[in-house]
């Protein structure tokens, strides 16, 4: 039976781990699917992973939207939930409308995420789900602000630690039916996680919370550099130039 939103919340409530990994193309999203991940992000981060960017941030909407609709075609059961990539959404609310719109409408996804829980935000989310669009938060580190807050652990100071908490419930006030937890204090993680009624799936915040996720590409040693709580399960990388060589040098003594 394909996941639903409603389905991760219960299974928070069974204390049922939920399994997550990004996708980026249809023969990832398959395999992943397949495996029985229960929820595929089609994140930003594919625009370090599949399109070479430095940052997420050149990411356009237009981008998500041909990769989500890939990563949809390969799937059955995983809820697919797609990033909404820097200023698709910041501006106002009318255009986060057009644009978590778009997405549901053109992709097959269904449901998009955003990161950040300010006021702002929170205020978009609570207008995207009025409209009866699945939306999934992302607190801690969220990569959109890296010229802001750089590529490191966040929360790791009382305030900070404060912010990153009243971001989690502003986000749950709004409506979003779970929120990512990026880089942030096991201990931060775990208050949130039993303050909340709604999955909190981390990445680099320990094992506290309701699930996990990690970029396919890390897990999978495809990346150059895996950033520190990544611990890659197998190295792809050698393995697949391993491979083309041993092709090349068959083909050569042709
Ligand atoms: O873009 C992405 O892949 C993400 C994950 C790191 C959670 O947001």
């Amino acid at each position: 039976m394909a996941v639903t939103t409603t389905q991760l919340i219960q299974w928070k409530q069974e204390k049922r781990p939920i399994v997550a990994l990004t996708a980026w193309d249809y023969c990832f999203a398959q395999l992943l699917d397949e495996a029985g991940v229960d929820l595929i992000l089609v994140g930003d981060s594919l625009g370090m992973v599949a399109l070479g960017y430095e940052t997420t941030l050149p990411v356009t909407l237009e981008q998500m939207l041909h990769h989500t609709a890939a990563v949809c075609r390969g799937v059955k059961r995983a809820l697919v939930v797609c990033d909404l990539p820097f200023l698709s959404y910041q501006q106002n609310i009318s255009h986060a409308i057009n644009s978590a719109g778009r997405v549901l409408k053109e992709t097959g996804a269904q449901a998009v995420k955003v990161e950040g829980g300010n006021p702002i935000v929170a205020q978009i989310v609570s207008q995207l789900t009025t409209f009866g669009i699945p939306v999934m938060g992302h607190v801690g580190l969220t990569p959109q602000s890296v010229h802001k807050i750089g590529y490191k652990q966040q929360g790791n100071n009382p305030q900070d630690a404060e912010k990153i908490f009243n971001e989690a419930i502003a986000l749950v006030q709004a409506g979003v039916f779970a929120i990512i937890l990026e880089h942030i204090p096991s201990e931060l993680a775990k208050k949130i996680t039993e303050r909340i009624p709604i999955p909190t799936i981390g990445i680099g915040a320990g094992n506290f919370c309701d699930g996990q996720v990690l970029v396919t590409a890390d897990l999978l040693g495809l990346t150059e550099k895996q950033p520190p709580f990544a611990n890659p399960y197998v190295n792809l990388r050698q393995i697949i130039t391993q491979t083309v060589q041993t092709y090349a040098s068959q083909i050569r003594e042709l």
